[in-house]
């Protein structure tokens, strides 16, 4: 029996040394110490043994249970421990490495230099008003006084929905749904999308951006529009800007202009961003036409008005020195990236 003890005891060293994890661990205590286990096994047959062997192997019983009980106590420490580094290696952060970078959105410049411009009229006592997209040949033509079979219709090949219904050429049938619905005074500007049937090129898309402006009131006169539009460009594009107003024909105004500013690159003299002619032009304007006033229900000799249609595209190129309409709707990030 004291053979068998021995036994057990190095059986039970060799067998936990391995164990390499706490339910290989439980298993082999069950197998030696528990109540089916090796030891009580050896214990039950005492009783077979001489009163004078008996204690003897009692307390090498106790040893050997005792010396198997530590074993399992170190093992298990042990193993937790192990547990426990390879938790800590697998988790481990290096606080030293550079972090992700999240990318951030910013404004298209088209919107950015939008907000600038709406900025500028707001502080100039104007609101914003939209119009609708689609819009009905009446809008966006016939109540600006350009009836059918107008040649003002050829240099805006429009795109059709129906004989009645299409898509705004132009932001100025906003300016008629305004004065039907508001009295003068009137003071507005209408930021939005227009549509024309052009071929895609470096100053040519399908779909481009207008910002139209609308003033009528009592005792409004062409010095009001000089002033404002002059005040406009200033303030877009600094202080020392030149501008000049061209006679031009539009049929919604009379008598109407065009204003260009001076080139900046050449201040005149004539270069290849202003393709020579020294001036760059901006925008179109003029008197708002009384038959355009009257239309929309607003009495000619109470009242007049001036109005504008400025290309956002454009005023955006020539800002961040653009040549290339296309790069606004290609949503490269190259390009984006820079503004
Ligand atoms: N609608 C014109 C165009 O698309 C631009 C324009 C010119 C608007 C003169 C106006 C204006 O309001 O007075 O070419």
């Amino acid at each position: 029996m004291i053979h068998d003890l021995q036994n057990i005891k190095e059986q039970a060293a060799e067998a936990l040394s391995k164990a390499a994890d706490s339910k290989t661990l439980e298993a082999l205590r069950v197998k030696y110490l528990g109540k089916k286990g090796e030891l009580t096994a050896i214990l039950k047959q005492m009783g077979k043994l001489s009163a004078e062997e008996r204690p003897k192997v009692g307390q090498l019983a106790n040893e050997v249970r005792a010396g198997i009980e530590q074993m399992i106590e170190e093992r298990s420490a042990a193993i937790k421990q192990a547990v426990l580094d390879a938790r800590l290696q697998a988790e481990r952060v290096d606080v030293t490495m550079p972090g992700k970078a999240a990318p951030i959105g910013k404004a298209h410049p088209l919107t950015k230099v939008l907000d600038e411009v709406k900025e500028i009229f707001l502080g100039m006592g104007f609101s914003i008003s939209e119009g609708p997209e689609v819009e009905t040949d009446y809008y966006n033509f016939e109540a600006l006084n350009i009836p059918k079979n107008h040649p003002a219709r050829d240099t805006q090949d429009t795109f059709y929905i129906s004989d009645n219904v299409l898509l705004r050429t132009q932001t100025s049938p906003v300016q008629v749904r305004t004065m039907e619905k508001q009295k003068p005074p009137i003071r507005v500007i209408s930021p939005g999308r227009v549509y024309r049937s052009d071929a895609v090129d470096a100053t040519h898309s399908p779909l481009f951006h207008q910002i139209e402006g609308l003033v009528v009131d009592k005792g409004v006169t062409m010095a009001d529009l000089k002033g404002t539009l002059e005040l406009f460009v200033k303030r877009l594009y600094g202080d020392e800007s030149v501008v000049r107003f061209r006679p031009h024909h539009f049929p919604f105004t009379e008598p109407s202009a065009e204003l260009d500013v001076q080139c900046f690159a050449c201040h005149g003299e004539g270069c290849r961003l202003c393709k020579g002619e020294g001036w760059i032009e901006v925008l179109g304007c003029g008197m708002v036409h009384p038959k355009v006033l009257s239309i929309c229900g607003i009495d000619p000799e109470v009242y007049s008005g001036f109005a504008f249609g400025i290309g956002l595209e454009r005023i955006v190129m020539r800002r961040y020195n653009i040549d290339d309409l296309r790069l606004f709707y290609e949503n490269d990030l190259r390009f984006l990236d820079q503004f």
